[in-house]
């Protein structure tokens, strides 16, 4: 921690996002690539209807950090993140980590055990930031083919690999062979799901 990030520190305020933030959100999406950008109801609606389960960073009131996560309807034990973006002057400070540390202990998912996320095999910084968050959490990250570029995106899109990130931390004690089971169980499938 150096004397620019501590001044960073005190400026910066981290809360779940509001509707009012979907517009900011979606021209920081849009001058991050190599992100997919959505369209701006898609932005109001992550917003809305997941604000518990995201985050925004704001400094002095603009908006230069966001993390789109959220519950799957079928597993609320997984703490999916849909997109991380950090403005590009602020890469590199630790924005990115400290927001996924936020996130993780909030009330909306603290009953989550597990973090996963997707992610193309170029994405250089998108693996050093979930490969140091799950070193610094103690836990395994596991990597797995979640959508193939031929079979679900026509080509026109790269590989997108599930990494699974458990456990996390602070969570009632849930031994570590049975997060093992879980993730065991979850890569079988998904693999039927979508390879078989
Ligand atoms: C990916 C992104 C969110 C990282 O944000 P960030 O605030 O710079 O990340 P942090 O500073 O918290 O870094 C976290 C870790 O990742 C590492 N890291 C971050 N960017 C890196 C890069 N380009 N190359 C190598 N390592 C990198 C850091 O060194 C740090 O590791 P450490 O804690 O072990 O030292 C940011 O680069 C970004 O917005 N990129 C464009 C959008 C994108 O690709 N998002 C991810 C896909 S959803």
């Amino acid at each position: 921690m150096n004397a620019r990030n501590d001044l960073l520190w005190d400026k910066l305020e981290l809360r779940h996002p509001l509707p009012t933030d979907g517009y900011a959100l979606n021209q920081l999406v849009a001058a991050s690539p190599p992100l997919d950008t959505n369209s701006v109801y898609c932005n109001l609606l992550q917003c809305q209807h997941f604000a518990d389960t995201s985050v925004a960073a704001l400094l002095n009131g603009k908006l230069v950090g966001f993390i789109s996560a959220y519950c799957p309807p079928s597993d609320s034990e997984t703490l999916f993140v849909w997109q991380v973006v950090v403005s590009e002057q602020l890469r590199g400070s630790g924005l990115a980590k400290r927001m996924l540390n936020w996130l993780i202990e909030q009330p909306a998912t603290e009953h989550a055990q597990r973090l996963t996320t997707s992610i193309t095999p170029d994405n250089r910084a998108s693996w050093a930031l979930f490969e140091s968050f799950a070193r610094d959490c103690g836990a395994i990250p596991v990597k797995s083919m979640l959508f193939e570029s031929q079979r679900h995106f026509a080509g026109a899109h790269a590989d997108e690999y599930l990494l699974q990130i458990a456990p996390l931390p602070n969570r009632p004690g849930k031994p570590m062979a049975l997060h093992l089971d879980d993730l065991r169980g979850s890569l079988r499938s998904s693999n039927r799901r979508w390879l078989g």
